[in-house]
C-alpha cells in the first residue's frame, strides 16, 4: 500500500502544513448479500478510485481546537462531517500528540459532488487521517490508518489506499487487485438531487430481505467467490468491453424507481455509447466507462444535447490507482 508522495522534500515534511488530494470512488460492482447484527449490510463490491478529488489543507493552529472550512455551502462544518470526526478521533486516540502539536485547521476545496455516491465525505475523512499522521509525526502504517478509518465510515479504509479493490464485510475488508487506470469515465449528476444512503439500504431491506443470505459460511463463500469470478478476471486482463458488461449495482433496484430523472439519465448515457453505464453507490451519480477521453467527451456531448437541464453536471476523468496523495505546499 504505497502512499503516493507526488513531491515532498525533507524540508517540507517538517512543515506544519500539508496539502492532500482525496480522490472520489465509483462502484464497479455492488452486491448486497445480507444484513448484519450491527445494522449494516454484508456487501461484495469492487471499488475504483477516479481522478476527481477534493484538495485538503491541514495546518497546525496552535490552539486545542479543530476548525473546519469548506468552499461548498452544503458541506457541514461540525462533527457530522467525516473530516471533522476523523480529526476528533485522532485527537482522542493520540492525546499526547494533540497536546504537543495543538489543534488543526482543515480546509476542504470541494471538487467531488456532495451526497452523490462517490464517497466524497469518506475520502475527506481518509485525507485527515493521513494528514494528521504526518502533521503529528505518528508514524502509523496504512493498515493502521485504515483500522481507524473503519470507525468513521465503511468507505474510509478504501479511500486511504484507493486504486482498484475488492471490498467485503461492511465494505471495510479490502483486497487490492490489478489496477485499472487505463479507462476513462463520464460522470453525470443533477446538482439539485441527492440520495440518502441509509434510506437506500433501508428500502432495499424492506423490498429484498427474503433474498438475504444469513448463513455465515455461505456469506464467506459468496465473498470469496468474487476473487476467482469473471469480473476480477476481466480486470486482470484489462478487458474494458467485458468490464462494461459486468457492471452491477443492487441499489439501482430501489433508487432508480424512486428517482425517474436518474433512470432517464442512465438510459440516455447507455444509449450514447461507451463500455457500460451504472449508478455509483447509493447514487444519484451515474457513470459510463469509456476506452478513451475522446469517447467520453462525445458521450457527454450527446447526453448534454438530449437533456437540457441547467442542473445536470458532467465530469470527464480517468480511473486512478491513487488513494489519498500528499502534495507539497
Ligand atoms: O458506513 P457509512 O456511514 O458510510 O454508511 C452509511 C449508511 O449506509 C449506514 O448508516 C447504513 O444505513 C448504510 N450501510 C449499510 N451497510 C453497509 C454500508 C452502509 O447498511 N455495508
Amino acid at each position: 500500500y504505497p502512499l503516493s508522495i507526488i513531491h515532498c522534500s525533507t524540508h517540507e515534511l517538517k512543515m506544519r502544513t500539508y496539502q492532500l488530494i482525496a480522490p472520489a470512488k465509483i462502484n464497479l460492482y455492488l452486491e448486497i448479500v445480507g444484513d448484519r447484527p450491527d445494522g449494516y449490510h454484508e456487501l461484495v463490491m469492487i471499488l475504483q478510485s477516479i481522478d476527481l478529488g477534493d484538495r485538503l489543507e491541514i495546518r497546525s493552529n496552535g490552539t486545542q481546537k479543530i476548525n473546519l472550512h469548506c468552499n461548498h455551502p452544503l458541506v457541514p462544518l461540525d462533527n457530522t462531517n467525516i473530516a471533522y470526526k476523523a480529526a476528533q478521533l485522532m485527537s482522542e486516540e493520540f492525546t499526547q500528540a494533540f497536546a504537543n502539536y495543538g489543534g488543526v485547521n482543515i480546509t476542504i476545496d470541494k471538487q467531488i459532488p456532495v451526497a452523490a455516491g462517490l464517497a466524497g465525505g469518506s475520502t475527506d475523512g481518509a485525507a485527515v487521517l493521513v494528514g494528521l499522521n504526518l502533521l503529528w509525526e505518528l508514524g502509523l502504517t496504512i493498515p493502521q490508518l485504515q483500522k481507524l478509518g473503519e470507525k468513521l465510515g465503511s468507505d474510509v479504509p478504501f479511500c486511504v489506499s484507493g486504486g482498484t479493490a475488492i471490498a467485503t464485510g461492511r465494505g471495510e475488508k479490502l483486497d487490492a487487485i490489478q489496477d485499472l487506470d487505463n479507462l476513462w469515465v463520464v460522470l453525470a449528476k443533477y446538482n439539485n438531487l441527492s440520495v440518502s444512503t441509509p434510506w437506500a439500504y433501508k428500502t432495499y431491506k424492506q423490498q429484498f430481505a427474503e433474498t438475504y443470505i444469513n448463513d455465515r459460511e455461505e456469506i464467506k463463500s459468496r465473498s470469496s467467490h468474487i476473487h476467482s469470478g469473471s469480473f476480477v478476471q476481466a480486470i486482470s486482463h484489462k478487458d474494458g468491453e467485458k468490464i462494461g458488461q459486468l457492471l452491477h449495482n443492487d441499489l439501482e433496484k430501489v433508487v432508480l424507481p424512486e428517482y425517474t430523472q436518474v433512470t432517464q439519465l442512465r438510459d440516455i448515457l447507455q444509449q450514447a455509447g461507451g463500455l457500460g453505464t451504472m449508478m455509483s453507490g447509493s447514487g444519484p451519480t451515474v457513470f459510463t466507462l469509456c476506452q478513451s477521453q475522446t469517447e467520453a467527451e462525445t458521450i457527454k456531448k450527446i447526453a448534454r444535447e438530449k437533456i437540457e437541464d441547467p442542473n445536470l453536471e458532467f465530469w470527464v476523468t480517468q480511473l486512478s490507482s491513487n488513494g489519498v496523495s500528499i502534495i507539497s505546499e
